[in-house]
């Protein structure tokens, strides 16, 4: 798939068939997270796959907009490492760039995914930390339940000429 069509055709994707994903396809998938850019190339990440049923059923118990997550084969909780930061604060871009790229790379595998977002709400931070036993400097952003799509959604128009300002505001 063509890169702008990719970015321009992604969409949240909160319905799953029963197909599973390959661990061929959750690596390439994270390939393209762990390509992402990151504040003085400091990558300071870590990916925490989870395909254990149990595990991923008790995510709506502390995430309100999650219950997609039941249905999904496999999903990845994309964390930020306060150890291997140089630059404070910053592990969020990283973490954000990493967390768009792997959505990108799931569409053109064909596969659907949603961004559920984790940092900076406490319980939602709290309840990832005690359900995949998170050390204290692991951060976690945002959780992603991938899956074949179930649904397709339409290609909205979001292009706002008066959001862009030349030169000056
Ligand atoms: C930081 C962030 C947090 C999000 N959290 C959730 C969430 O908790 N549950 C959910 O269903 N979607 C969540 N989304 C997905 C957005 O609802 C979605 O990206 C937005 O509606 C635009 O739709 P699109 O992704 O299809 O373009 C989140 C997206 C971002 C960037």
């Amino acid at each position: 798939m063509e890169a702008i069509e990719a970015l321009l055709t992604r969409r949240s994707i909160r319905k799953f068939t029963d197909q599973p994903v390959t661990d061929e396809h959750v690596d390439t998938i994270l390939k393209a997270a762990m390509y992402a850019p990151s504040a003085g190339n400091t990558q300071p990440w870590h990916f925490v796959v989870v395909r254990d049923r149990e595990l991923l059923d008790m995510v709506p118990e502390f995430h309100p907009y999650a219950r997609m997550i039941l249905q999904s084969p496999v999903a990845i909780l994309v964390c930020g490492d306060r150890d291997l930061q140089k630059f404070d604060g910053f592990w969020i871009q990283d973490c954000s760039a990493a967390t768009e790229n792997l959505l990108l790379a799931v569409h053109g595998l064909g596969l659907g995914a949603v961004w559920l977002g984790v940092h900076p709400r406490p319980e939602r931070i709290e309840g990832a930390r005690k359900l995949f036993d998170l050390p204290d400097n692991i951060l976690p952003l945002s959780l992603i339940p991938i899956g074949y799509p179930d649904e397709s959604k339409p290609d909205p128009e979001r292009f706002k000429p008066e959001r862009v300002h030349l030169n000056k505001w």
